[in-house]
């Protein structure tokens, strides 16, 4: 609060395709999609006309006992994305939320299933997955977590395969037990994005080997842990976590809150590894950025296990407003759009534009680890001090919005997760008022 006494809050009165409009007639580039919600503009005409259409029929019915059309039509349709894999849809409203559903239905899937003493998550260091407290207990980021240590549970944290891992060192830092020896022959080399990757998994196989008669489930944010720092990884990991958790009997959550909905290139960034978690959590671009929506996606013989007479069997957890019929009409929306545009299609002609207007900075001297996956871009800025990341942030908060830009970098990487709907003109706009920017914050 008390940072707004020099940078007030911004007033928004509007919104229209990517831009935001303030209170004093100004405008804002919105770069990172509202926080990663919104995908086809504000005040997109298909998603309003589909939300005003559902306003005149019902705006809210609960899903306990009752069910509506637009909950069914969206579960059918995930479900057929997944090729039926993850049939089975449960709903929440808010990320967080999805989260806590996953962890409670892994657990309650193994003590249903007789294995009681699997209690434990797995979390990787630097991953996001929400702040209420049993997604705060998988989430490491201390900035968030810090505070309340006291009240979260321990979970095991294993490395990161962020690849940024492997560009700085030229020998390998061993966070895991006794994996000195397999890592031997790696140490005289700079790794590849591939062998980070490895090396990681191969530290989750030591923990699983020693541990897994007590762990529940790994949670991961596929691709990229976005809130830890547009941290990126080659997909060999989930492919090497979804081999060691059929292996060991560990449940695979992958959060797609954030690189679901073609964020990362395909649907859903689990597809880039071929290969499907056992708990799916979506929420963020699923509504198409309107309204709060969150749901967790799962396969039958989870499913099955709740499947009992006996009430304590059943999963019992239930929000105001789960699956709400405004929020699924966004939803139906959304995937329209996606399906009639071919949207995952153009991304990739989108994707390599902004790459290649980006290009100058890719090359600067001061930009390090600069990196892409589909619709999601991010560097590091090179700053000496390293603990001047959080002003350096809010200078260059602060500086893009008078270049009519919204970029809220995380410590000094800045990144751009706009819309997936920019226009030529938006795109060299962001590219040249980014490098404005820039060099403004770094002198
Ligand atoms: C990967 C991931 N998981 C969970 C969440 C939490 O979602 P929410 O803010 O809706 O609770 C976020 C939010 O940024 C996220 O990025």
């Amino acid at each position: 609060m008390q940072h707004h006494e020099s940078t007030p809050l911004i007033g928004v009165t509007r919104g229209e395709g990517a831009w935001l409009y303030g209170v004093h007639g100004e405008r804002y580039l919105d770069t990172i999609s509202s926080w990663w919600v919104n995908l086809f503009g504000h005040a997109n005409p298909r998603i309003n006309f589909a939300v005003k259409s559902q306003l005149d029929l019902i705006e809210h019915a609960m899903l306990a006992g009752f069910t509506h059309k637009g909950v069914v039509e969206l579960s059918e349709r995930l479900s057929d994305l997944t090729n039926n894999v993850l049939g089975h849809v449960f709903y929440a409203s808010d990320g967080a939320s999805a989260v806590e559903i996953a962890l409670k239905m892994s657990f309650h899937y193994w003590k249903n299933v007789g294995k009681p003493n699997k209690q434990e998550f797995i979390c990787l260091k630097g991953g996001y997955h929400g702040e209420t407290i049993g997604a705060l207990s998988v989430t490491d980021v201390p900035i968030f977590k810090s505070a309340y240590a006291e009240l979260i549970k321990g979970t095991h944290v294993v490395s990161s395969p962020d690849f940024r891992s492997a560009a700085q060192n030229s020998h390998i830092a061993v966070s895991g037990k006794d994996l000195n020896s397999k890592l031997a022959s790696h140490q005289a080399h700079i790794e590849t994005p591939q062998q980070v990757a490895e090396r990681a998994a191969a530290e989750v196989e030591e923990l699983l080997k020693e541990r897994s008669e007590f762990i529940s489930a790994i949670i991961l944010e596929p691709l990229v842990q976005c809130a830890g720092g547009m941290a990126m990884h080659h997909p060999v990991y989930l492919a090497r976590i979804r081999e060691l958790c059929d292996m060991y009997s560990v449940h695979l959550i992958a959060d797609e809150i954030a690189v679901g909905c073609g964020r990362t290139g395909t649907f859903f960034a689990m597809q880039s590894a071929k290969c499907w978690p056992d708990f799916m959590c979506l929420s963020k671009g699923i509504s198409g950025g309107y309204l709060p929506l969150s749901l967790v996606m799962t396969k039958d013989s989870i499913y099955r296990a709740f499947y009992d007479a006996q009430i304590t069997k059943a999963f019992l957890h239930s929000h105001s407003y789960t699956g709400n019929p405004l929020a699924c009409s966004a939803a139906l929306a959304t995937l329209d759009i996606f399906r009639d545009d071919q949207v995952l299609v153009s991304n990739l002609t989108l994707s390599s534009k902004i790459s290649k207007a980006l290009s100058p900075l890719k090359e600067d001297a001061r930009v390090k680890h600069f990196r892409n996956q589909g619709m999601i871009w991010a560097f590091d800025a090179v700053i000496e001090d390293s603990t001047l990341g959080g002003s350096f942030a809010r200078r260059f908060f602060a500086k893009a919005l008078e270049c009519e830009l919204l970029v809220r970098p995380i410590g000094n990487t800045v990144y751009l997760m706009p819309p997936y709907i920019l226009s030529d003109t938006d795109v060299s706009l962001m590219a040249e008022r980014l490098q404005i920017v820039f060099d403004e914050v770094m002198v």
